[in-house]
Parts: C-alpha cells; structure tokens; sequence
C-alpha cells in the first residue's frame, strides 16, 4: 500500500461507492465533497455529489438552483470551458429541506387525498421545517434514493451543518425515536383504538408530548396534530424499514466516511471519541481532511522566533529584496517581516494541534491537509486546485 496519506484517501475514493463527508459547519465539507465528486468523474466515474448549503457561487457553478432536489448533471461544455477532462459524469442535487419531506409525502402517501392533507397541515408544515435531525434524516434518506436508482458508482454526502460530527450517524434513530409507533398509535384515534378510560390513563403522556412538540413547532392543538399523525401513519409504516436499509447501507463495505475538519477547532481533542463512537457504530472513520491550515515556511530562517522580527528582515526579508535587485524601503521591509513572524506563529500552533489530533486518531486513518488558500472556492478550477492536497499527483 502506497504511504502517501494523500495516495490513500485517492485509493478510499478510489475502492468505495458512498463517501459522508462529515464534521462540524464551516470547515469545507461542502467544499471537499463537491471536489471529491469532481475527481470521481474525471476519473470516469459516473458521480454525484448530494449538497446540503452549498455556498452560492458554487452552486452557481455546479448549475444547482435554490429549489431543486432533483438530480442536475453538470454540461460537458462547462468542462470544457474550465479545460478539464472528465471522463465520467458528474452529477449534484442539493438537498432542500422542505422540498424532500414534501416529497417523501408524495411518493409514499397512499392517496392524493391523503397527500394533499398532510401537505396543507399546518403541524406538518411546521414539523418539516424545524425538527431537531429531520435534515440529517432527509439526507440519509435521499442518499437512500440515489443509491437504488442505480445511476451513480459515486456517491459524494455532504452532511448538514450540524454541531458534531456525530449528529448525521444518529439522525436516523433519533428520527425513529420520535416517531416511535406507540407514541404514533396515541394520537392515530386514541380514543378508538384504546378505550376511553385507557385513553384517560394515558392523558398525562400525551399532554407531555403534546407540550414537547408545542415546544418544537408551536402547534399545539391536538386537532391538528392528531390529524398529522392519522394521515401520516402510513407513511410511518415504511419509516422503520426504510432507516434499516439506510443504516445498513451506512454500515456496507462500500460505504467510508470522511471527517472534515479545521486546525483551530475546539473539537479537535475529541477525535478518539468520536472515532470511538463511529466504530460503536460500525461506521469507522476512514480518513480525515484537515482544511485550511496555514503551512509553515520551511526554508532558511524558519526557526526564527515572532519576537525577532529585525533577524527576520536580516535573513530572510532582505536577502528576497536583493534576490530580486529591488530597493525596498526599511518600514515595508519591517512590515513584511512582522508578517511573516504572525503567519509562522499560526503555521506552529496548527502543526501543533494537528500532532495532538493525530495522536488520537485511530492507527492507520489517513490524515490530509489542505492549506488555505488566498482566494475562495467556488468553481471547477477551485475544486481541481484541491486535488493535488487531497488525492495526491495522480493522473
Ligand atoms: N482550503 C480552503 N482555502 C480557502 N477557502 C476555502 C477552503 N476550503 C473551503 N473554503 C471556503 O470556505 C467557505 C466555507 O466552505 P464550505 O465548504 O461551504 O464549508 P462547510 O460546508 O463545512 O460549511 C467557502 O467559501 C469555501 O470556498
Ligand atoms: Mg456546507
């Protein structure tokens, strides 16, 4: 096996069908997923990427709307353009929230009449908008689709901006907590399907719940709410099966999850934990992207503390400005040296908490780094200029 951490994330693409990006908002998981597929593709794959917030110049760039959730392919013409060969497709959809429960409605509803009753109720409308995981749910869901359309040998999530990495793993058990079917039945004609002085028994629960969902929604009536679950129940009916094939799709060989993350996280030492939890899971971390990070200088003078900023000028700064034939003023000389001290101080800090990471990282687990880079990422060009970080110099 090549050593190269970034010849072994390419082998991971490479071997696996499903790759979670996963880790905490803001640290480039959109960013790395949509790289990741582009790379796919040029490599012949026939890849998707499934967006949850994608910034907007590179949904732009991807040719992916606001609205959507349907699956766009990027145009060859649009390759082309960029100079790039991609000998595959490549594919994204991004994952409106809203839009996938009204669609899980519509294709598991038992009637129109039915469908048009969940969808104009007011819980529901609530529900889909706000419960805690139900984004996390919908992609674990719609991953679910992609995959048994059979269109894609690359599928690329990028997970929601959640707190923790872990949130995304856990959605779907959570979701099937919620929607636990005793809790379900109450509120499908309780006082049918359970006498009324049984019913009378379970008044103090349900108020419980009732206030728990007031407290999520702000729908409380039970009208309204029981309604909800009366004509969702069929749906509920599927749930269960439908999260264990999306479980067991997570746990397949094929599937690898990524952890994206930043050196300057506060996260950082949790690594062993969370490594630990997604084993519990049997979903093991495969690799890690460390984004963003600011390298340090290597060359002559690196050694140099940030309080020497005059030894810096002597060794480094001036030298560069002579190299060049260039008179360049003492004070810009000072200021660039400044500069240059601030940015190692960084550089050390992030090398330093990335050692720590690493130790707690499982043996084995690739670890690559990507620096930040001075301009943002928002087109093919910029997805491609992360290949060499990511995937190594490969063809
Ligand atoms: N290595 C990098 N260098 C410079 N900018 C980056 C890098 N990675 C990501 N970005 C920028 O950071 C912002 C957030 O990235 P994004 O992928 O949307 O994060 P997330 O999905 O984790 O919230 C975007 O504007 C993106 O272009
Ligand atoms: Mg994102």
């Amino acid at each position: 096996m090549s050593t190269e951490p970034s010849q072994r994330i390419a082998e991971l693409v490479r071997s696996h069908r499903i790759l979670v990006c996963a880790g905490s908002g803001g640290v480039g998981k959109t960013t790395t997923a949509a790289s990741l597929a582009l790379w796919g593709a040029m490599q012949g794959r026939h890849a998707i990427v499934l967006t949850i917030d994608p910034a907007r110049r590179l949904a732009d760039s991807l040719g992916i709307g606001p609205i959507g959730n349907t699956p766009v392919r990027v145009a060859p013409e649009t390759f082309a353009r960029a100079g790039l060969l991609v000998k595959g497709t490549l594919n994204a959809m991004m994952l409106d929230q809203k839009g996938s429960w009204d669609e899980l409605v519509e294709r598991h509803a038992p009637t129109p009449e039915a469908r048009d009753r969940i969808l104009a109720n007011r819980f529901y409308k609530q529900l889909s908008q706000s419960f805690a995981g139900s984004q996390e749910y919908m992609a674990v869901e719609q991953l679910g689709e992609l995959d048994s359309s059979g269109r894609y040998d690359l599928i690329v999530v990028d997970t929601p901006p959640t707190q923790h990495a872990l949130d995304f793993l856990e959605a779907p058990d959570r979701l099937l907590d919620f929607l636990d079917r005793k809790i379900v039945r109450w509120f499908v004609r309780p006082s049918m399907s359970a006498g009324w002085s049984a019913f009378q028994a379970m008044n103090k629960t349900v108020g419980f719940i009732l206030r728990k969902i007031e407290e999520v929604t702000g729908v409380g009536t039970f009208a309204e709410v029981s309604d909800f679950f009366e004509s969702m129940s069929s749906l509920f009916d599927g749930f269960e099966a439908r999260v264990a094939r999306v479980t067991e799709l997570l746990r397949d060989p094929a599937t690898a999850f990524l952890l994206v993350a930043g050196p300057d996280e506060q996260v950082l030492d949790q690594v062993e934990y969370l490594a630990d939890q997604m084993s519990a899971r049997r979903m093991p971390l495969r690799g890690v992207v460390m984004n963003r990070i600011h390298p340090l200088f290597q060359g002559a003078g690196a050694d140099l503390d940030a309080d020497e900023p005059g030894e810096v000028v002597a060794r480094i700064a001036g030298p560069a400005a002579r190299a060049f034939g260039r008179e360049v003023p003492p004070e810009l000389l000072d200021r660039l040296a400044r500069n240059f001290c601030a940015w190692q101080e960084r550089a050390r800090g992030d090398a330093l908490r990335i050692e720590g990471f690493m130790q707690g990282l499982p043996e084995g687990v690739p670890l690559v780094q990507v620096p930040n880079l001075p301009r943002d990422i928002h087109d093919l060009e910029g997805l491609t200029s992360l290949h060499p970080f990511l995937l190594g110099r490969v063809a």
